[in-house]
């Protein structure tokens, strides 16, 4: 039997009492992943970058929901906020969605916004992947989710670095599921498009799409949880229209690209709306 019809006749993971560790839950998406989980009755634990805002969150979650302070792109950080995670029980499952998007043009860009776009968006990832691979490798079972973006397979203007790392998530994420699988331990990827979090503001969803809602993304990533599969795109379609149009040769598919003005979401920006964000993100 292969692994997918293996996947495909088993039934839904229970997820109570399970600890599930989420990185960035003190807003956005991961904040709605974490009522999600909480809901499915998970023991949720919530790390993010400002002690207020994880403890907030915590609160609004309930279910026993704990929050930490961690910067996932520090490894000593993210090596202590997975230990203290540890500490409720063994991390079934890990979701590494944390993550920056400083938009700019690349010749407009500092060193420092394209290190840390890599390092919280890619690198961090990387690390909390092999961290939490080593204790569910031993264990013989463990689910890591990591939260890309549909950029991490079509690639933009204006958020190029930003591209660059997302479509470093999904590689990583196959070689790793490829890599994992044997010990147990699944990896997959999500995709969202343009979500309505601090993060997505002043950006344009493509023509005939609109953003999603941050519960979309959570109820996608608590899906994958109890069924593990390696590739969910939200909303669901947007990965029909990403595959019939990768089939294209690349003037047509750049044609419906712009003919979806999906080309310019990134650079096409409302600087007005994006401006608090912009300087969340770059401090
Ligand atoms: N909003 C969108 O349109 C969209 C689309 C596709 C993918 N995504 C991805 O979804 C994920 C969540 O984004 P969101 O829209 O909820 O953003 P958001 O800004 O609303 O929330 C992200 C959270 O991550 C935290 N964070 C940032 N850097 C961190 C660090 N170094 N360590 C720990 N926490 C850190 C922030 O403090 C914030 O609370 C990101 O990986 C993002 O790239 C978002």
């Amino acid at each position: 039997m292969t692994r997918s019809s293996r996947l495909a006749r088993t039934p839904d993971r229970d997820l109570r009492g399970k600890v599930v560790a989420i990185t960035g839950a003190g807003r956005g998406i991961g904040l709605a992943t974490a009522g999600r989980f909480a809901d499915a009755g998970a023991r949720v634990v919530i790390g993010d970058l400002d002690d207020d805002v994880a403890a907030k969150a915590a609160a609004q979650v309930g279910g026993g929901a704990e929050g930490y302070v961690v910067d996932v792109s520090d490894r000593a950080s993210f090596a202590a906020f997975l230990a203290q995670a540890e500490a409720l029980g063994p991390v079934e499952v890990l979701v590494n969605n944390a993550g920056i998007m400083p938009l700019s043009p690349l010749v407009e860009q500092s060193d420092e916004s394209i290190d840390k776009i890599l390092e919280v968006n890619l690198r961090a990832v990387i690390t909390g992947t092999q961290l939490a691979a080593r204790t569910m490798l031993e264990r013989g079972h463990g689910h890591v989710v990591n939260v890309a973006s549909a950029v991490g397979r079509i690639g933009m203007a204006g958020g190029a670095v930003y591209s660059a790392s997302k479509f470093g998530v999904v590689g990583f994420s196959e070689a790793m599921s490829a890599e994992l699988a044997p010990g147990g331990v699944d990896v997959s990827v999500v995709l969202p498009t343009v979500v309505a979090t601090e993060l997505g503001a002043g950006v344009q969803a493509a023509r005939g799409m609109r953003p999603c809602k941050p519960e979309e993304v959570a109820d996608a990533i608590l899906s994958v949880a109890r069924r593990p599969r390696f590739e969910t795109w939200v909303p669901a379609y947007a990965k029909g229209i990403f595959y019939s149009s990768n089939t294209l040769p690349r003037r047509a598919r750049d044609a419906v690209s712009h003919a979806m003005g999906a080309d310019t979401s990134l650079s096409k920006v409302d600087l007005e709306a994006r401006a608090e964000y912009e300087r969340r993100a770059g401090r």
